[in-house]
C-alpha cells in the first residue's frame, strides 16, 4: 500500500475561552465593546474616513488591556491559549515568550466584510468571537501556496478539508481561533441582520 504523508501542514487552533482562567463573561465583553465604540470618536472617524464598514478600534486604541479590566482578563486567558498553541506547533522559542502585540475590537454590521490580509510583524494571530448572530460571516482561510499553483487544477468541491484551497471556519461565541500570522484570511460579507463582534490580536516573539 502506498502511503501519503501530510507535510508542511497549516495548523488552525480552535479552543474555548472557558478552557483557561480567568472566566470571561461574553455578554459583559459584548457590552464593553459597545461602550468602547461609543466613546471612541477617533476610531469612528478613522473608520468613516477609510471607508471601513463598521467599527474597528485598531487604528485608535492601543491600550485596551490597560484601560478595561475585562480586557486585562481576556489577555490573560489568550496568553494561555497562545502558549498552548505554541507548544503544539513545537516552536523553539529559545527561552523567550510570545507576548501580546495588539488587540482590537471589530464590529461588523450587515453588509460589512474584511478583505483578505495577513498580520505582519507577528508570530501568532487570532480572534475570539463576542457576538455571532444567526447567519454571521464565517472566517475564510486561504492556502498559502496559491502563488505556486500555476497551471494546477483546483481541488474538487467535496475534497477533504486538509486538501482544500479555501477553508471556512464557523466560530461561535466564546471560541478562540489561532493561526500563524502569515496565513491569509478574510471575513466575507456579513449577511446577518445583527452585528458580528469579534476581538482580534497579534502575538510577537520577544
Ligand atoms: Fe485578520
Amino acid at each position: 500500500m502506498p502511503q501519503i504523508t501530510p507535510l508542511f501542514v497549516t495548523p488552525l487552533y480552535r479552543g474555548r475561552l472557558s478552557e483557561h482562567e480567568p472566566a470571561i463573561d461574553t455578554e459583559e465583553l459584548e457590552s464593553s465593546c459597545y461602550a468602547i465604540y461609543e466613546d471612541d470618536e477617533a476610531g469612528q472617524n478613522w473608520c468613516e474616513e477609510h471607508g471601513y464598514p463598521g467599527y474597528t478600534s485598531y487604528a485608535s486604541l492601543t491600550d485596551l488591556p490597560w484601560r478595561f479590566p475585562i480586557f486585562t482578563d481576556l489577555v490573560k486567558s489568550l496568553d494561555a491559549h497562545v502558549a498552548d498553541f505554541a507548544t503544539k506547533l513545537q516552536l523553539d522559542l529559545d527561552g523567550r515568550d510570545l507576548i501580546l502585540e495588539d488587540i482590537w475590537i471589530n464590529i461588523l454590521p450587515e453588509g460589512g466584510f474584511h478583505s483578505a490580509h495577513i498580520h505582519p510583524h507577528s508570530v501568532i494571530s487570532g480572534t475570539t468571537y463576542v457576538a455571532m448572530p444567526e447567519g454571521a460571516s464565517a472566517i475564510k482561510f486561504e492556502d498559502p501556496r496559491h502563488a505556486m499553483m500555476m497551471a494546477a487544477p483546483p481541488r474538487r468541491k467535496d475534497a477533504d478539508e486538509a486538501l482544500r484551497q479555501f477553508v471556512y471556519a464557523r466560530p461561535v461565541v466564546g471560541d478562540v481561533l489561532l493561526w500563524e500570522s502569515w496565513l491569509r484570511h478574510e471575513v466575507p460579507m456579513n449577511e446577518a441582520d445583527g452585528e458580528r463582534i469579534s476581538v482580534s490580536f497579534n502575538y510577537r516573539w520577544e
